[in-house]
This record gives structure tokens, C-alpha cells and sequence, in this order.
């Protein structure tokens, strides 16, 4: 039995520092969400490891971390370590080569890649650091789990430190087509393969995604596979599907917090007349914000009916802010804003309620709780926890508005699927969903969260330490 130690280039705080004032604040994006459940989930199980450990890189000063550390503020489930790369080495890390070229390519946006050779130096540069930091901390016994794209050398780099350590990772965000990977250089592909090649067990969100890996690996490395296993340097090492869940309890929990229950009862009564769509999303251009609001203004055209009667509360998340890509995104989609209300508001109704910031739990669940329909349409995305959240969330209605282009669509069918890109679709379902009856949102909602309550946050852990644990033992057979 030995310690559980995660490794992700986010860790769950982030600290914001104006003068003299520290606010630390959860850090946003499905990854943080997910694990922090689960070690808060895991917790109890004091029979699997002897602690938990996150390692990762910290967006802050040493001095800032101590007195984190003094505050007392973090939590108890687990301990952290934190990770302090140069500043501007991590610059070209993290803004370069893991959001400037694997981003962008990986869901499918080629023509926003940057290729610069220096990106790719400090990604070797920073997998190296989190190799050798992790190597200080590790003991025999211990079980290694890799997250995302941003560390995908890392399993190869510590491999060479550590040749019998358990070791996991974890794709949180598609793994692209074989023609869309190749347009990498081809140093930096192989990097990239061999040191996913350095793990035990791959884990995808979806079957699409473990089949192109593979297929990468097969024509660009030419090693021998047999379904999900891949024969390499003596080991055998096995791709798999692990479709991410929620921690459905929290979100039921969520439904008789006070504090929950005060705020949905401000937004029953302030908005009691009207419908509401709602969705959260990270400033993302994967996200298809500009989509959205394009098919939200033409659902107003199409639908003059609902003008007066319904509003969309449109929140995005600040994220990635010193990349251009999504600078510029941002002044689009106020742009667009203001433009549809500019357009369609009265004197007493304005149809979008736009939002830039974080939110907390509770006003979250609150908005989940309320919304008549919650429109999701990324134009990719990994898998998209806030779907899944959404419908944990909702009591006795509630429509979702799916991109068929999320990891997500393959697990809840009976959401209304649609093309993000078709504005025409678009407009038609929002307007399907607010006139679908209580009965079939009932039902659709019954299925769907039968499923999530089924496969959730903890399951997806245990059955990829398990299969972990499987790998080790077929491979301990074949030596
Ligand atoms: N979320 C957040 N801060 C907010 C609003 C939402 O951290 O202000 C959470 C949300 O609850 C969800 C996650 O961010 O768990 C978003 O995950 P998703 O998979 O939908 O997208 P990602 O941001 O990871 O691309
Ligand atoms: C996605 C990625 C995560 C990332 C998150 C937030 O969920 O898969 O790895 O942590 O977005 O992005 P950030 O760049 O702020 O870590």
C-alpha cells in the first residue's frame, strides 16, 4: 500500500494578488473539478493509499505560498506540492507550446497554431523539471497519475528515473485524427508518443480518441498493437476508454443548501415571468461562443413570440488571458452582445444577461437549479463537465442543448443534440425546449442522471486504478 500521487500542471487554488490583498479561489476547467472531488471523495478510503499527494506548478511567489500555507487555508484531503518554473520558461510552456500548438490542434483549430521552436524547448524544459521534483518525492509503492495535455513527456521522463513505478495518464482533451497530429514536426510527435509510451495505462474520454492515438502511434512509431495494447521496449501498455463523471452527489446535495436555496429563490422571484436559458463556459474559442449568440439572435428573429418572455444568462469564465487567440475573442463576443441587445431589448426586458467572471458553487447550482434549458454547444470539447452538472442539477425540469461535437453527446443521447455551427438548428431546438412538455423533460432528465449517478466522479477513479493496477499485473507475468 503506498501513497496516491496526482500530477497536473493545475493545482486546485489559485492565488490572486492585489497589493496586499491574497484571495485564493478554486482554479477553473473540468480537470480541477473533477480530481478534487475525487480525492475528496477517495478520502475515506484510507485502505487504497496512505496519503494523496497533488503535484503541480503554482501561478505565484514563493512568499505568496508560504503564507498560503501559514493562513491555513487549504484543505486537509490532501497535500500539495508545488512546482515553481521559471517565469518566463513556464510563459512559453504554458502560453506557448501547451496553448498556442497543442490546444489549438487538438481541437481541431490548426490554423490558430503557433510553431515556434522555442515553445517546444520550454515544454521539454518544464516536463523535465516536474520529472525531477517528482522524483525527490518518490517513494516505492507509490502510484502515479499523470493529467493532460500539458504533461504528456512526463511519464517517458520519469520512467527513465523510476523503470517499475505504476504510472497513469490521463487525456482530459481530445486526442486529435492521425492527419491532424501529423501536422506536427516530427520531433515533436515522437516526443510526444514515446512519452505517452512511458505510462502503464493511456486514458481517453472517449473510443474515438483511444482509436486515433493509436492509430498514431501505429504509423508514426511503428510499434506492434493489438486492440488497445501497445508492444513497446518490453512492456506492454494499454489505451482505454474512461469516460470522466461528476460527483452527482454534491450536485443533488447542492439542491437543499441554504445558501443555494436563498439564491434560487432571488431568481425565481426576479425572473417569475420569463424563461431561462443559461450556460458557463471558459473564454474559450473552442467553446463556440460567438456561434451561440449568432443562433441565440436568430431564435429571436425566427421566434418573435419569445421576445419579452425569455432571457439567456450568458457567463464566461476569464481564462488564458494573455494569449491573442482568445483576447480577441473576448471583444467579439461583447461585441455581439451588445449588439442583440441593442437590437431586441425594450425599455423593461434586455434578452442577454452577459457575465465576466467566476462563480461560486453556490451561485452555480442556483443557476443550474433554475435554468429552463442550459444551451452547451462547444465546437469541441474533451468530454464538458458542465452539461453533466447541469442535468445532476435539475429537479423536475430542465432541457439540455448539446453540442454533438462534446465527448459528453455520447453519453447523454437524450439531451437535443445539434450541430453547433448550424445557427438554423440551433434557434429551432432552443425553441423545441422551451415548448417541450414537463413530462418529456422528466423523463429525458430520469435517464440521463440515472447514468450519471451511475458512473460517477469515483467510479471513474476506481476503475482506472484498477485497470492500472491490471497493466502492472500482466506485465509482471511477462517478465
Ligand atoms: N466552473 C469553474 N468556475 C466557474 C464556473 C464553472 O471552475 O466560475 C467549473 C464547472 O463547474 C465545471 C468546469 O468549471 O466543472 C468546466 O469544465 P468543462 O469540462 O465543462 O470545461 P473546461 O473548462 O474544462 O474546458
Ligand atoms: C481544461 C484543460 C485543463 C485546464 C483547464 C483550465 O479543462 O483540460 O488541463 O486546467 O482547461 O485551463 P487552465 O489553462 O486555466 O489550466
Amino acid at each position: 500500500m503506498g501513497r496516491l500521487l496526482i500530477i497536473s500542471n493545475r493545482l486546485p487554488y489559485t492565488i490572486d494578488r492585489s497589493g496586499e490583498d491574497i484571495v485564493v479561489r478554486q482554479s477553473s476547467g473540468g480537470l480541477v473539478s473533477a480530481i478534487k472531488s475525487c480525492l475528496e471523495r477517495t478520502r475515506a478510503q484510507s485502505d487504497h493509499f496512505t496519503a494523496q499527494i497533488w503535484m503541480g506548478s503554482l501561478d505565484a511567489s514563493k512568499e505568496d505560498w508560504k503564507i498560503l500555507n501559514d493562513m491555513d487555508a487549504l484543505e486537509s484531503d490532501f497535500s500539495i506540492e508545488p512546482v515553481f518554473v521559471d517565469k518566463e520558461i513556464y510563459d512559453a510552456y504554458y502560453n506557448g507550446f501547451a496553448n498556442s500548438i497543442l490546444w489549438p490542434l487538438f481541437h481541431y483549430f490548426p490554423s490558430l497554431v503557433e510553431y515556434k521552436k522555442e515553445y517546444f524547448q520550454a515544454y521539454k524544459l518544464v516536463n523535465q523539471a516536474f520529472a525531477d521534483a517528482l522524483n525527490k518525492i518518490y517513494q516505492p509503492g507509490d502510484v502515479i497519475w499523470v493529467h493532460d495535455y500539458q504533461l504528456m513527456a512526463l511519464p517517458q521522463l520519469f520512467r527513465q528515473y523510476q523503470p517499475d513505478a505504476a504510472i497513469g495518464f490521463f487525456l482530459h482533451i481530445p486526442f486529435p485524427s492521425y492527419e491532424l497530429f501529423r501536422l506536427l514536426p516530427s520531433e515533436w510527435r515522437q516526443y510526444i508518443l514515446l512519452g505517452l509510451l512511458g505510462a502503464d495505462l493511456i486514458g481517453f474520454h472517449t473510443h474515438d480518441y483511444v482509436q486515433h492515438f493509436i492509430q498514431s502511434v501505429k504509423m508514426l512509431l511503428r510499434v506492434e498493437t493489438q486492440y488497445n495494447s501497445i508492444y513497446y521496449n518490453d512492456r506492454i501498455i494499454k489505451a482505454d476508454l474512461f469516460p470522466i463523471g461528476i460527483d452527482y452527489r454534491k450536485f443533488r446535495d447542492a439542491i437543499t443548501d441554504e445558501a443555494v436555496v436563498t439564491i434560487c429563490t432571488r431568481l425565481e422571484e426576479k425572473f417569475y415571468d420569463k424563461k431561462l436559458i443559461f450556460s458557463v463556459d471558459r473564454l474559450d474559442y473552442t467553446k463556440g461562443l460567438d456561434h451561440r449568440l449568432k443562433s441565440f439572435e436568430e431564435f429571436l428573429e425566427r421566434y418573435p413570440e419569445w421576445r419579452g418572455k425569455v432571457v439567456f444568462i450568458f457567463n464566461v469564465v476569464p481564462s488564458r488571458k494573455v494569449i491573442p487567440a482568445y483576447v480577441d475573442r473576448k471583444r467579439k463576443i461583447e461585441e455581439q452582445v451588445s449588439t442583440i441587445n441593442g437590437r431586441f431589448s425594450s425599455l423593461d426586458w434586455q434578452p442577454l444577461i452577459y457575465r465576466f467572471n467566476h462563480l461560486s458553487f453556490e451561485e452555480l447550482c442556483a443557476l443550474y437549479q433554475t435554468a429552463d434549458v442550459a444551451l452547451i454547444t462547444p465546437l469541441r470539447d474533451g468530454m464538458n463537465l458542465v452539461a453533466k452538472e447541469y442535468v445532476a442539477s435539475c429537479i423536475d425540469k430542465g432541457v439540455l442543448i448539446l453540442s454533438e461535437l462534446t465527448g459528453a453527446a455520447s453519453e447523454l443521447s437524450e439531451a437535443i443534440l445539434v450541430n453547433p455551427t448550424d445557427s438554423e438548428e440551433v434557434a429551432t431546438s432552443i425553441n423545441t425546449a422551451l415548448t417541450m412538455p414537463l413530462t418529456e423533460q422528466r423523463y429525458r432528465l430520469s435517464y440521463m442522471q440515472k447514468r450519471l449517478a451511475e458512473y460517477d466522479v469515483k467510479k471513474w477513479i476506481n476503475d482506472f486504478l484498477d485497470q492500472l493496477a491490471f497493466v502492472k499485473g500482466e506485465q509482471d507475468k511477462l517478465k
